[in-house]
Protein backbone atom coordinates (compact mmCIF):
# COMPACT_ATOMS: atom_id res chain seq x y z
CA UNK A 1 0.00 0.00 0.00
CA UNK A 2 1.39 3.73 -0.75
CA UNK A 3 2.41 5.51 1.94
CA UNK A 4 -0.27 7.80 1.06
CA UNK A 5 -3.21 5.38 1.55
CA UNK A 6 -2.08 4.30 4.94
CA UNK A 7 -1.79 8.19 5.63
CA UNK A 8 -5.26 8.68 4.39
CA UNK A 9 -6.68 5.93 6.89
CA UNK A 10 -4.83 7.63 9.13
CA UNK A 11 -6.11 11.22 9.16
CA UNK A 12 -9.59 9.18 8.16
CA UNK A 13 -9.78 7.95 11.95
CA UNK A 14 -8.51 10.46 13.68
CA UNK A 15 -10.92 13.27 11.60
CA UNK A 16 -13.46 14.07 14.46
CA UNK A 17 -15.72 15.39 11.39
CA UNK A 18 -16.08 11.86 9.46
CA UNK A 19 -19.28 10.58 11.65
CA UNK A 20 -21.03 13.67 9.81
CA UNK A 21 -20.67 11.83 6.41
CA UNK A 22 -24.02 9.57 7.38
CA UNK A 23 -26.26 12.87 7.34
CA UNK A 24 -25.93 12.70 3.84
CA UNK A 25 -27.07 10.89 0.93
CA UNK A 26 -24.12 9.68 -0.99
CA UNK A 27 -22.96 6.75 -3.56
CA UNK A 28 -19.51 5.79 -4.51
CA UNK A 29 -18.32 8.39 -6.18
CA UNK A 30 -15.98 10.84 -4.63
CA UNK A 31 -17.94 14.34 -4.86
CA UNK A 32 -15.88 17.25 -5.17
CA UNK A 33 -18.41 19.54 -6.83
CA UNK A 34 -20.23 20.96 -3.52
CA UNK A 35 -18.37 24.42 -4.17
CA UNK A 36 -21.51 24.16 -7.03
CA UNK A 37 -24.19 21.56 -5.83
CA UNK A 38 -23.81 20.91 -1.98
CA UNK A 39 -25.13 17.11 -1.90
CA UNK A 40 -28.49 15.79 -0.58
CA UNK A 41 -28.97 15.91 3.20
CA UNK A 42 -30.51 13.14 4.39
CA UNK A 43 -32.96 14.46 6.49
CA UNK A 44 -35.00 16.89 3.22
CA UNK A 45 -36.93 13.91 1.59
CA UNK A 46 -39.01 13.00 4.33
CA UNK A 47 -39.06 16.81 5.38
CA UNK A 48 -40.67 17.49 2.41
CA UNK A 49 -43.01 14.43 2.31
CA UNK A 50 -44.50 16.30 4.91
CA UNK A 51 -44.36 19.64 3.59
CA UNK A 52 -46.14 18.86 0.41
CA UNK A 53 -48.34 16.37 1.68
CA UNK A 54 -49.57 17.89 5.13
CA UNK A 55 -48.48 21.33 4.73
CA UNK A 56 -49.66 21.88 1.62
CA UNK A 57 -52.05 19.21 0.66
CA UNK A 58 -53.93 18.90 4.18
CA UNK A 59 -53.20 22.74 6.30
CA UNK A 60 -53.11 24.53 2.68
CA UNK A 61 -53.49 28.71 3.42
CA UNK A 62 -53.24 27.92 7.09
CA UNK A 63 -49.66 26.80 6.35
CA UNK A 64 -48.69 30.40 6.76
CA UNK A 65 -49.19 30.55 9.65
CA UNK A 66 -49.69 27.74 11.51
CA UNK A 67 -46.52 25.40 9.67
CA UNK A 68 -44.29 29.01 9.87
CA UNK A 69 -44.12 29.49 6.40
CA UNK A 70 -45.05 33.39 6.83
CA UNK A 71 -41.81 33.78 9.21
CA UNK A 72 -39.25 31.58 7.53
CA UNK A 73 -36.86 33.92 5.98
CA UNK A 74 -36.30 34.99 8.85
CA UNK A 75 -35.92 32.11 10.76
CA UNK A 76 -34.02 30.49 8.29
CA UNK A 77 -31.44 33.91 8.17
CA UNK A 78 -30.98 33.37 11.69
CA UNK A 79 -29.91 29.36 11.61
CA UNK A 80 -27.85 30.68 8.85
CA UNK A 81 -26.56 33.82 10.61
CA UNK A 82 -23.65 31.47 13.42
CA UNK A 83 -22.47 30.01 10.25
CA UNK A 84 -21.37 33.51 8.86
CA UNK A 85 -20.48 35.07 12.40
CA UNK A 86 -23.37 37.23 12.45
CA UNK A 87 -25.91 37.83 15.58
CA UNK A 88 -29.89 36.95 14.97
CA UNK A 89 -31.85 39.75 13.06
CA UNK A 90 -29.75 40.52 10.38
CA UNK A 91 -30.03 37.60 7.32
CA UNK A 92 -33.00 37.55 5.46
CA UNK A 93 -33.85 34.10 2.74
CA UNK A 94 -34.86 34.56 0.00
CA UNK A 95 -34.68 35.81 -4.06
CA UNK A 96 -31.16 34.54 -5.98
CA UNK A 97 -28.30 35.50 -4.92
CA UNK A 98 -28.24 37.80 -8.39
CA UNK A 99 -31.31 39.34 -7.19
CA UNK A 100 -29.56 40.33 -3.65
CA UNK A 101 -26.41 41.28 -5.09
CA UNK A 102 -28.55 43.94 -7.09
CA UNK A 103 -30.57 45.32 -3.83
CA UNK A 104 -27.48 45.58 -1.92
CA UNK A 105 -24.87 47.00 -4.04
CA UNK A 106 -27.70 49.86 -5.32
CA UNK A 107 -28.53 49.89 -1.23
CA UNK A 108 -24.93 50.49 -0.58
CA UNK A 109 -24.80 53.35 -3.33
CA UNK A 110 -27.97 54.65 -1.99
CA UNK A 111 -26.42 54.17 1.66
CA UNK A 112 -22.79 56.27 0.57
CA UNK A 113 -24.79 58.85 -1.36
CA UNK A 114 -27.69 59.61 1.30
CA UNK A 115 -25.63 62.51 2.89
CA UNK A 116 -25.25 64.38 -0.54
CA UNK A 117 -21.21 63.73 -0.65
CA UNK A 118 -21.10 63.40 -4.24
CA UNK A 119 -19.81 59.95 -4.41
CA UNK A 120 -20.23 58.26 -7.86
CA UNK A 121 -18.21 55.62 -8.38
CA UNK A 122 -18.46 51.69 -7.26
CA UNK A 123 -15.69 49.61 -7.68
CA UNK A 124 -15.86 46.00 -8.33
CA UNK A 125 -13.92 42.82 -8.13
CA UNK A 126 -12.14 42.47 -11.77
CA UNK A 127 -12.14 38.68 -10.85
CA UNK A 128 -15.81 38.32 -10.01
CA UNK A 129 -18.06 35.28 -10.46
CA UNK A 130 -19.60 37.42 -13.89
CA UNK A 131 -23.63 37.88 -12.35
CA UNK A 132 -22.03 40.20 -9.80
CA UNK A 133 -20.21 42.60 -12.92
CA UNK A 134 -23.26 42.92 -14.93
CA UNK A 135 -25.33 43.52 -12.38
CA UNK A 136 -22.85 46.02 -10.41
CA UNK A 137 -22.78 47.82 -14.30
CA UNK A 138 -26.31 47.73 -14.37
CA UNK A 139 -26.64 49.09 -10.73
CA UNK A 140 -24.11 51.97 -11.51
CA UNK A 141 -26.32 53.01 -14.62
CA UNK A 142 -29.42 53.70 -12.75
CA UNK A 143 -27.60 55.25 -9.41
CA UNK A 144 -26.10 57.82 -11.98
CA UNK A 145 -22.23 55.84 -10.65
CA UNK A 146 -19.20 55.29 -12.85
CA UNK A 147 -18.57 51.19 -12.50
CA UNK A 148 -14.60 50.11 -12.13
CA UNK A 149 -13.51 46.74 -12.54
CA UNK A 150 -10.34 46.68 -9.78
CA UNK A 151 -8.47 43.41 -8.61
CA UNK A 152 -9.29 42.81 -4.98
CA UNK A 153 -5.36 43.73 -4.03
CA UNK A 154 -5.77 46.73 -5.46
CA UNK A 155 -9.04 47.82 -3.56
CA UNK A 156 -7.06 49.51 -1.14
CA UNK A 157 -5.24 52.07 -3.80
CA UNK A 158 -8.28 52.85 -5.97
CA UNK A 159 -10.75 53.82 -3.17
CA UNK A 160 -11.08 57.70 -2.54
CA UNK A 161 -13.45 60.17 -1.35
CA UNK A 162 -15.23 59.18 -5.10
CA UNK A 163 -15.92 56.08 -3.78
CA UNK A 164 -19.64 55.02 -3.03
CA UNK A 165 -19.76 51.20 -2.54
CA UNK A 166 -17.60 48.11 -3.18
CA UNK A 167 -18.66 44.73 -4.17
CA UNK A 168 -16.29 41.88 -3.92
CA UNK A 169 -16.02 38.09 -3.81
CA UNK A 170 -15.01 36.29 -0.10
CA UNK A 171 -13.58 33.52 -2.56
CA UNK A 172 -12.84 33.41 -5.96
CA UNK A 173 -15.24 30.97 -7.80
CA UNK A 174 -12.69 30.04 -10.39
CA UNK A 175 -8.74 29.83 -8.79
CA UNK A 176 -10.40 29.35 -4.73
CA UNK A 177 -8.05 31.80 -3.60
CA UNK A 178 -9.62 33.54 -0.46
CA UNK A 179 -9.63 37.43 -0.02
CA UNK A 180 -9.08 39.53 3.13
CA UNK A 181 -12.44 40.44 4.11
CA UNK A 182 -11.45 41.91 7.54
CA UNK A 183 -8.63 44.34 5.45
CA UNK A 184 -10.68 45.29 2.77
CA UNK A 185 -13.48 46.34 4.57
CA UNK A 186 -11.39 48.54 7.18
CA UNK A 187 -9.77 50.02 4.07
CA UNK A 188 -13.46 50.87 2.37
CA UNK A 189 -14.46 51.95 5.80
CA UNK A 190 -11.45 54.48 6.04
CA UNK A 191 -12.39 55.65 2.12
CA UNK A 192 -15.73 56.24 3.67
CA UNK A 193 -17.77 53.94 1.02
CA UNK A 194 -19.93 50.64 1.54
CA UNK A 195 -18.54 47.23 1.39
CA UNK A 196 -21.02 44.40 0.16
CA UNK A 197 -19.45 40.82 0.43
CA UNK A 198 -20.60 37.53 -1.93
CA UNK A 199 -19.96 34.74 0.73
CA UNK A 200 -21.01 31.99 -2.14
CA UNK A 201 -17.89 30.07 -2.21
CA UNK A 202 -17.22 31.25 1.63
CA UNK A 203 -20.30 30.20 3.62
CA UNK A 204 -20.23 26.87 4.98
CA UNK A 205 -16.64 26.55 4.79
CA UNK A 206 -14.73 28.71 6.75
CA UNK A 207 -15.18 31.62 9.44
CA UNK A 208 -16.45 34.79 7.76
CA UNK A 209 -16.59 37.00 10.84
CA UNK A 210 -19.66 39.68 9.05
CA UNK A 211 -20.59 41.59 12.44
CA UNK A 212 -17.01 40.84 13.92
CA UNK A 213 -15.30 42.91 10.83
CA UNK A 214 -18.21 45.47 10.43
CA UNK A 215 -19.02 44.10 7.18
CA UNK A 216 -22.01 46.36 5.41
CA UNK A 217 -23.84 44.10 3.50
CA UNK A 218 -23.36 40.61 2.18
CA UNK A 219 -24.91 38.18 -0.13
CA UNK A 220 -24.59 34.32 -0.41
CA UNK A 221 -26.10 31.32 -2.25
CA UNK A 222 -27.03 28.29 0.17
CA UNK A 223 -26.65 25.67 -2.39
CA UNK A 224 -23.09 25.09 -2.04
CA UNK A 225 -21.10 24.12 1.26
CA UNK A 226 -24.98 25.03 2.81
CA UNK A 227 -26.28 21.96 0.77
CA UNK A 228 -29.76 23.70 0.03
CA UNK A 229 -30.35 22.08 -3.14
CA UNK A 230 -30.68 22.97 -6.67
CA UNK A 231 -31.45 26.82 -6.77
CA UNK A 232 -32.62 26.72 -2.91
CA UNK A 233 -32.92 30.65 -1.76
CA UNK A 234 -30.15 33.01 -1.23
CA UNK A 235 -29.96 34.97 1.57
CA UNK A 236 -29.02 39.04 2.29
CA UNK A 237 -27.01 40.77 5.21
CA UNK A 238 -27.84 44.00 6.03
CA UNK A 239 -25.47 45.04 9.59
CA UNK A 240 -28.04 46.17 12.61
CA UNK A 241 -27.29 49.57 12.75
CA UNK A 242 -27.53 50.10 8.83
CA UNK A 243 -31.14 48.22 8.69
CA UNK A 244 -33.11 51.84 9.32
CA UNK A 245 -31.17 53.23 6.57
CA UNK A 246 -31.25 50.00 4.20
CA UNK A 247 -33.06 51.76 0.65
CA UNK A 248 -34.32 48.64 -0.90
CA UNK A 249 -34.61 49.33 -4.69
CA UNK A 250 -36.90 45.93 -4.78
CA UNK A 251 -39.28 46.92 -2.28
CA UNK A 252 -42.28 44.57 -2.36
CA UNK A 253 -45.39 43.99 -0.32
CA UNK A 254 -43.34 41.00 1.55
CA UNK A 255 -40.79 44.25 2.92
CA UNK A 256 -43.66 46.59 3.77
CA UNK A 257 -44.13 47.46 7.64
CA UNK A 258 -47.60 46.28 7.34
CA UNK A 259 -47.68 43.74 4.49
CA UNK A 260 -51.64 42.85 4.43
CA UNK A 261 -52.76 46.40 5.37
CA UNK A 262 -52.83 46.25 1.47
CA UNK A 263 -51.43 50.15 1.65
CA UNK A 264 -50.98 52.21 -1.56
CA UNK A 265 -47.81 54.17 0.13
CA UNK A 266 -44.61 52.48 0.53
CA UNK A 267 -43.78 51.71 4.49
CA UNK A 268 -40.24 49.90 4.45
CA UNK A 269 -40.58 47.38 7.90
CA UNK A 270 -37.95 47.45 10.40
CA UNK A 271 -35.06 45.07 10.67
CA UNK A 272 -34.18 42.15 8.53
CA UNK A 273 -37.64 41.57 6.72
CA UNK A 274 -36.68 45.38 5.18
CA UNK A 275 -35.08 42.66 2.53
CA UNK A 276 -37.58 41.03 1.31
CA UNK A 277 -39.48 41.26 -1.98
CA UNK A 278 -42.09 39.45 -2.62
CA UNK A 279 -43.70 35.42 -1.78
CA UNK A 280 -40.94 33.60 -1.20
CA UNK A 281 -40.45 30.00 -2.57
CA UNK A 282 -41.44 28.04 0.54
CA UNK A 283 -40.60 24.59 -1.19
CA UNK A 284 -37.04 25.68 -1.39
CA UNK A 285 -37.17 27.05 1.82
CA UNK A 286 -38.03 24.97 3.70
CA UNK A 287 -35.90 22.04 1.79
CA UNK A 288 -33.05 24.75 2.98
CA UNK A 289 -34.11 24.66 6.67
CA UNK A 290 -34.26 20.49 6.56
CA UNK A 291 -30.37 20.89 5.04
CA UNK A 292 -29.18 23.13 7.70
CA UNK A 293 -29.71 20.54 10.40
CA UNK A 294 -26.64 19.13 9.03
CA UNK A 295 -25.06 21.82 10.71
CA UNK A 296 -26.14 21.10 14.36
CA UNK A 297 -22.72 21.09 17.11
CA UNK A 298 -20.85 21.39 14.68
CA UNK A 299 -17.96 23.64 14.94
CA UNK A 300 -17.25 26.29 11.27
CA UNK A 301 -13.50 26.57 12.78
CA UNK A 302 -13.30 22.38 12.48
CA UNK A 303 -14.66 22.76 9.25
CA UNK A 304 -11.85 24.88 7.92
CA UNK A 305 -9.63 23.17 9.98
CA UNK A 306 -10.31 19.90 7.96
CA UNK A 307 -11.10 21.59 4.81
CA UNK A 308 -7.61 22.90 4.85
CA UNK A 309 -5.96 19.64 5.70
CA UNK A 310 -8.23 18.26 2.71
CA UNK A 311 -6.75 20.85 0.29
CA UNK A 312 -2.94 20.54 1.89
CA UNK A 313 -3.39 16.48 1.32
CA UNK A 314 -4.95 16.76 -2.24
CA UNK A 315 -1.80 19.08 -3.42
CA UNK A 316 0.06 16.91 -1.72
CA UNK A 317 -1.51 13.70 -3.88
CA UNK A 318 -1.48 15.40 -6.95
CA UNK A 319 1.71 16.71 -6.55
CA UNK A 320 3.20 12.90 -5.31
CA UNK A 321 0.88 10.97 -8.48
CA UNK A 322 1.07 14.15 -11.15
CA UNK A 323 4.07 14.22 -13.67
CA UNK A 324 5.57 17.80 -12.88
CA UNK A 325 4.19 20.55 -15.47
CA UNK A 326 1.28 18.53 -16.10
CA UNK A 327 -1.16 20.35 -14.03
CA UNK A 328 -0.68 24.09 -12.78
CA UNK A 329 -2.22 25.07 -9.39
CA UNK A 330 -4.38 28.71 -9.14
CA UNK A 331 -5.03 28.19 -5.31
CA UNK A 332 -2.91 29.81 -2.98
CA UNK A 333 -0.52 27.73 -0.78
CA UNK A 334 -0.82 29.89 1.71
CA UNK A 335 -4.01 28.98 3.92
CA UNK A 336 -4.92 32.63 4.77
CA UNK A 337 -5.61 32.74 0.85
CA UNK A 338 -7.00 29.77 0.24
CA UNK A 339 -11.19 28.76 0.25
CA UNK A 340 -12.29 25.32 0.20
CA UNK A 341 -11.32 24.82 -3.36
CA UNK A 342 -8.44 23.71 -5.42
CA UNK A 343 -7.92 25.00 -9.04
CA UNK A 344 -6.18 23.03 -11.59
CA UNK A 345 -5.47 24.44 -15.44
CA UNK A 346 -4.23 21.65 -17.28
CA UNK A 347 -4.50 20.93 -21.24
CA UNK A 348 -7.55 19.51 -22.51
CA UNK A 349 -9.22 20.03 -18.92
CA UNK A 350 -12.79 20.03 -20.42
CA UNK A 351 -12.18 16.41 -21.61
CA UNK A 352 -9.86 15.84 -18.89
CA UNK A 353 -13.09 16.45 -16.30
CA UNK A 354 -15.33 14.18 -18.23
CA UNK A 355 -12.97 11.49 -18.18
CA UNK A 356 -12.48 12.13 -13.94
CA UNK A 357 -16.67 11.98 -13.94
CA UNK A 358 -16.86 8.72 -15.81
CA UNK A 359 -14.22 7.34 -13.38
CA UNK A 360 -16.35 8.29 -10.34
CA UNK A 361 -14.90 11.62 -9.44
CA UNK A 362 -16.37 14.26 -9.50
CA UNK A 363 -15.41 17.94 -9.99
CA UNK A 364 -16.44 20.50 -12.48
CA UNK A 365 -14.51 22.34 -15.70
CA UNK A 366 -14.62 26.22 -16.12
CA UNK A 367 -13.48 27.38 -19.63
CA UNK A 368 -10.98 27.75 -20.77
CA UNK A 369 -8.82 25.26 -18.67
CA UNK A 370 -9.42 24.95 -15.16
CA UNK A 371 -10.56 21.87 -13.58
CA UNK A 372 -11.92 22.84 -10.27
CA UNK A 373 -12.25 20.51 -7.19
CA UNK A 374 -14.29 21.28 -4.33
CA UNK A 375 -14.38 19.86 -0.47
CA UNK A 376 -17.18 20.10 1.67
CA UNK A 377 -15.29 18.94 5.08
CA UNK A 378 -18.97 17.90 5.85
CA UNK A 379 -18.70 14.83 3.80
CA UNK A 380 -15.76 14.67 2.31
CA UNK A 381 -12.98 12.16 3.76
CA UNK A 382 -8.90 11.91 3.46
CA UNK A 383 -9.42 8.73 0.88
CA UNK A 384 -11.94 10.34 -1.34
CA UNK A 385 -9.25 13.09 -1.57
CA UNK A 386 -6.01 10.42 -2.20
CA UNK A 387 -8.58 8.24 -4.87
CA UNK A 388 -9.00 11.35 -6.78
CA UNK A 389 -5.77 12.78 -6.93
CA UNK A 390 -4.30 9.14 -7.87
CA UNK A 391 -7.68 9.19 -10.69
CA UNK A 392 -6.34 12.08 -12.01
CA UNK A 393 -3.05 11.35 -12.53
CA UNK A 394 -4.36 7.87 -14.50
CA UNK A 395 -6.67 10.26 -16.39
CA UNK A 396 -3.77 12.39 -17.51
CA UNK A 397 -1.26 9.77 -18.46
C1 LIG B 1 -19.68 33.96 -6.41
C2 LIG B 1 -21.02 33.81 -7.03
N1 LIG B 1 -21.85 34.87 -7.08
C3 LIG B 1 -23.07 34.78 -7.63
C4 LIG B 1 -23.53 33.61 -8.18
C5 LIG B 1 -24.88 33.58 -8.85
O1 LIG B 1 -25.83 33.00 -8.07
P1 LIG B 1 -27.32 32.79 -8.58
O2 LIG B 1 -27.24 32.10 -9.90
O3 LIG B 1 -27.90 31.86 -7.56
O4 LIG B 1 -27.99 34.09 -8.67
C6 LIG B 1 -22.71 32.47 -8.14
C7 LIG B 1 -23.19 31.20 -8.69
O5 LIG B 1 -22.53 30.20 -8.71
C8 LIG B 1 -21.43 32.59 -7.56
O6 LIG B 1 -20.59 31.55 -7.52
Amino acid sequence: MSELISRAQELDAADQLAALRARFVLDEAVYLDGNSLGALPAAVPGRMQDVVRRQWGSLRIRSWDESGWWTAPERIGDRIAPLVGAAPGQIVVGDSTSVNVFKALVAAVRLATGSGDGREEILVDATTFPTDGYIAGSAARMTGCTLRPVAPAEVPGALSGRTAAVLLNHVDYRTGRLHDLPGLTAAVHDAGAVAVWDLCHSAGALPVGLDEHGVDLAVGCTYKYLNGGPGSPAYLYVRRDLQDRFDSPLPGWNSHAEPFGMRTDYEPAAGAPRGRVGTPDILSMLALEAALEVWDGVSIEAVRAKSLALTDFFLECVAAYVPEGTVESLTPAAHPERGSQVALRCTGAGDVMKRLIASGVVGDFRPPDVLRFGFTPLYVGFADVERAARVLAETLA
